[in-house]
Formats: C-alpha cells, structure tokens, sequence
C-alpha cells in the first residue's frame, strides 16, 4: 500500500507538483490574486526607460502552395514567445502547481505581427489565446497558424528556379525587445510535392518610420527549390525533342507530300506548349523565364521552315514541269541538234534544276539544324548557370 502511495505521489509529482492540501477554492483565490497583479494594457516594468525582452522560438511545420501568379507562399508556422513578468511569482508547494495558464485578454501581452502577410495576422490572439504562466514568472504563448505572407518570385530560370521567401515578423510597439532563436525549428516540416526547402535562417532588421519610430523586426528567410524532374519530363524533353525533329523535315522526299503535314503540326505542337507553359508561370515581365523565350524562338524557327518547306516544294514542281517541257520541246523541235544546245538537254535540266533544289534542301536543313543547336545550348547554358 506504501509503494502504491509513493508510486502516485511520484506519478502526481511528476506531472504538476500536485499532492498534499489542494481544493478548487484555494487555486480559485491564488490565480484571483495573480489576476488582480495583472493589468492587460501596462507592461510589466518599473522603469520606465527599461525594456522587455521577448523571446521568439520559431518553427515551420508546412510549406504549402506558392502561387507564382500572385506571388505569396502558404506557410503553417508555429511560434513560442516567451517574456517575463517579475511580479507573477510563487513558490510552488503542496498548493500551487508549477504553471497555469492565462488567458491572453487577462494578461498584458507583446503585439507582435507580420508584416509582409497578405491578410493582416496579429501572431499572439488577444481574445482567444491563452498563455502558460510559470512560477518564476516566465509567461509562455504558443500559436500554430497558416499564413500567406507575400514574396517576389523570380521564374527566369523555370524550372531549374530557386525562390527565396521570407517571412516578417515585427513588434508594434512598445518597449520590446526581441530575441529570435537562431535555430528554426523544422522537425514537423513536412515535405512538399514541388518545392524542396534548401535552407531557412533569420536575421534581424530595422523597420524604421521616416522621423518617429524604429522596430526591429525578424525576417525568417525561406530558400525553396523547384522540383524539376516533372516539369523535365513534361515540357523540356518533348519540346527539346521537338525542336531536333522540327528540322529533319528537309530530308523528307517532297514526293511523299508529307513535307507540309509534318512542319505544320510541329508548329502547332509548339503554339501549344507555348501556351501550357505560359500558364503556369507569373502574368508579369519583370522576370521572363528563358525556357517560353526558347520555345518562341522556337516557333518561329517553326514558321520559317513552313515558308522554307513551300519554296522548297514549289521549286519541285517547277523541277517536274521543267523535266516535262523540254522532253515535248526536244520532241517539237527535233531539227536542232541536241548536242549543240547543252542546256536543252532534257536529262542536263533534270539534273541541274533538282542539285539546286537539293542544295536548297540541304542547307535549310543544316541551317534549322544549326540553330535548334545554338538555341538548345543557349538555354541550357542559362538554366544551370
Ligand atoms: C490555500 O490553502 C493553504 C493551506 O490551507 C493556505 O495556507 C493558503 O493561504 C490558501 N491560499 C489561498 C489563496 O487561499
Ligand atoms: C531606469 O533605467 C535606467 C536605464 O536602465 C537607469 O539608469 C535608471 O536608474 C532606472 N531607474 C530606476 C528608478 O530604476
Ligand atoms: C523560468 O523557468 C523556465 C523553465 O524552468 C525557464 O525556461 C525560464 O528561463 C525561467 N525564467 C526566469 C525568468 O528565470
């Protein structure tokens, strides 16, 4: 029966320090004489030059979507503030426990708030947050919330993109201090499907009003990169591939009267990509991503095969003419010696009329081939610079 007795009062010590004389009235009447040394509007100092340190554990729990068109990343923070009232101090015994928790409209509380979020986000709720008060006076507030917060994104180099995102956090007012831990904690970060987190840090700034006031403030800097893989083998590799194949139409006999099929739905390919790609990238021209310009170029590349493929067929069909219309002159004018006149040699103007035309081919294809060549290594060389 002892051990059992030892056993609890152990368990019972272990958790609150609760054994002994306890009844709801005497904690009723101990946290009613803390209330009443509590005053929500006057910071606890003496002096009143001196300042309040506020102490910032910051971590992040999720990164959620980051919307390049209107520029903002889904965050789920969580933040322990810490600061100390000198007067809120017991020593706990038999009766009182280690902590107990306050509600924040009771108690005064450092307005803390972030700057750069894009709905306006108090970080510590007056009305329905509570605060741990311990016995040493050290009151404790923790807040877990999604925020939205705004951030220049930077798309050049889609989808090999790195952004960088930050979160600001500042006081409002009031002689605060505050102190950032250095280390942010990232144990309950959960991964994300299209950003990876490369690093997260802080520093401290200065909010300062023109002739009034200056805060110090916490930027938490949130480095992400995308995840490319996708992207790669959705939209690099089969235009890339396109761009290659767009050329060879050259080579293509123009007697299978498949020249123009072939270079018409490589341009509509493009056109399409074009426009998938665009969609999904921010609606601003401060940052054009290379790999749109890339597949503009392309497409324009595209078009001048399409006039290069009709001139090259219509030389063909003059080839074909011409071959005819000597054979009839020849067979007309039969007088005059073939031998005299080389030019009128039907075989001669076959020949001559498709070198040239093979020649044309021939470079057009060397050409396309040349600058899809120069294009691809243009981009690749900016997208891993
Ligand atoms: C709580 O009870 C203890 C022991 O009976 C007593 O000494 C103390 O004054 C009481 N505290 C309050 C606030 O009533
Ligand atoms: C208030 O703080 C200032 C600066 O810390 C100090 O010089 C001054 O003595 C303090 N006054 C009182 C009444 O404690
Ligand atoms: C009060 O105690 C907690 C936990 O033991 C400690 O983290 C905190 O720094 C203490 N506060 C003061 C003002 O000593």
């Amino acid at each position: 029966m002892y051990i059992i007795r030892l056993l609890l009062i152990q368990f019972l010590l272990h958790f609150d320090c609760v054994h002994g004389v306890y009844s709801r009235q005497n904690q009723s009447n101990f946290l009613k004489d803390i209330l009443e040394k509590c005053e929500p509007l006057v910071e606890p100092v003496d002096n009143i030059s001196a300042t309040i340190d506020v102490q910032i554990d910051l971590g992040i729990q999720a990164i959620g979507v980051l919307k390049e068109r209107e520029q903002t990343l889904k965050t789920t923070i969580f933040l322990i503030i810490q600061w100390v009232d000198p007067d809120l101090t017991w020593t706990p015994n038999d009766n009182y426990r280690l902590s107990y928790e306050l509600p924040n409209n009771m108690i005064w509380t450092p307005s803390l708030f972030i700057v750069n979020a894009v709905v306006e986000e108090v970080v510590i709720e007056k009305e329905n947050g509570v605060s741990v008060l311990l016995h040493n006076g050290s009151l404790i507030t923790t807040t877990f919330r999604g925020i939205e917060t705004s951030c220049v994104v930077n798309t050049a180099k889609f989808p090999f993109d790195v952004q960088v995102c930050e979160i600001i956090i500042a006081r409002a007012g009031g002689n605060i201090n505050l102190i950032a831990s250095p280390n942010i904690n990232t144990e309950l970060l959960k991964e994300n499907n299209e950003w990876g987190l490369l690093s997260i840090n802080f520093k401290y700034v200065l909010i300062r009003g023109e002739r009034i006031s200056r805060y110090e403030g916490v930027v938490v800097k949130i480095k992400l990169k995308r995840k490319a893989l996708f992207h790669v083998l959705k939209s690099i590799v089969p235009s890339v591939l396109l761009s290659f194949i767009n050329g060879f139409v050259f080579l293509l006999p123009p007697a299978s009267g498949e020249r123009m099929t072939m270079s018409i739905s490589s341009f509509l390919s493009y056109a399409i990509y074009v426009t998938y790609i665009y969609e999904s990238l921010p609606a601003n021209s401060d940052s054009v991503a290379y790999f749109p310009v890339y597949l503009c170029w392309m497409m324009v590349q595209s078009g001048m095969i399409i006039i290069a493929t009709l001139v090259s067929l219509k030389l063909y069909h003059q080839e074909q003419n011409d071959s005819q219309a000597p054979v009839l002159m020849s067979a007309s004018s039969s007088k005059v010696a073939p031998s005299e006149n080389p030019s009128c040699d039907p075989e001669n103007v076959k020949t001559r009329g498709s070198v040239e035309r093979k020649k044309f081919d021939k470079i057009c294809f060397n050409v396309s081939l040349g600058l899809t060549c120069i294009a691809t290594i243009w981009l690749f060389s900016l997208l891993f610079a």
